[in-house]
């Protein structure tokens, strides 16, 4: 299954760089994305393996949730139709990402343990995002 999603993101990746060009644009340079630093430090570092596994599966769900959620907003607002079409696809892809991670830390950590922590990531991640201002970004 991640191997699928790795192959689906990197389509993902190659339809949006074919729109860049196809705008006349080149791709520009990888920017640290604030959001996702912020993120990463709430659970603390060490521990086993599967908790290290658990943590990083709630930081991409969550991330993935959030993806989700701008690109419905893109597909619902913008007046360009074909591109509010692709940001939809886009948003029904990562709505798969999001509960496939969810589903792999539910199945490699403990339910209840697993749930408690996704709700205290989601409290920390209000805190963090009130922070972060309104660029341009996906995230934050
Ligand atoms: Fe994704």
């Amino acid at each position: 299954e991640m191997i699928a999603l790795s192959r689906e993101e990197m389509g993902h990746f190659k339809m949006v760089h074919e729109r860049i060009l196809a705008r006349g644009k080149t791709l520009g340079r990888y920017r640290k994305d604030e959001y996702v630093i912020a993120l990463q430090k709430f659970f603390p570092k060490g521990g086993s393996r599967t908790e290290q596994l658990v943590h990083r599966l709630l930081y991409a769900a969550l991330i993935e949730a959030r993806s989700c959620e701008r690109f419905r907003l893109l597909s619902e607002q913008l007046k360009d139709r074909d591109l509010a079409e692709f940001y939809r696809s886009l948003m029904v892809s990562e709505a798969g990402h999001y509960t496939l991670f969810l589903k792999f830390a539910r199945k490699y950590g403990q339910r209840e343990a697993v749930d408690a922590k996704w709700k205290a990531l989601l409290e920390y991640e209000a805190t963090i995002v009130s922070d972060l201002g309104k660029k341009e970004t996906i995230h934050g």
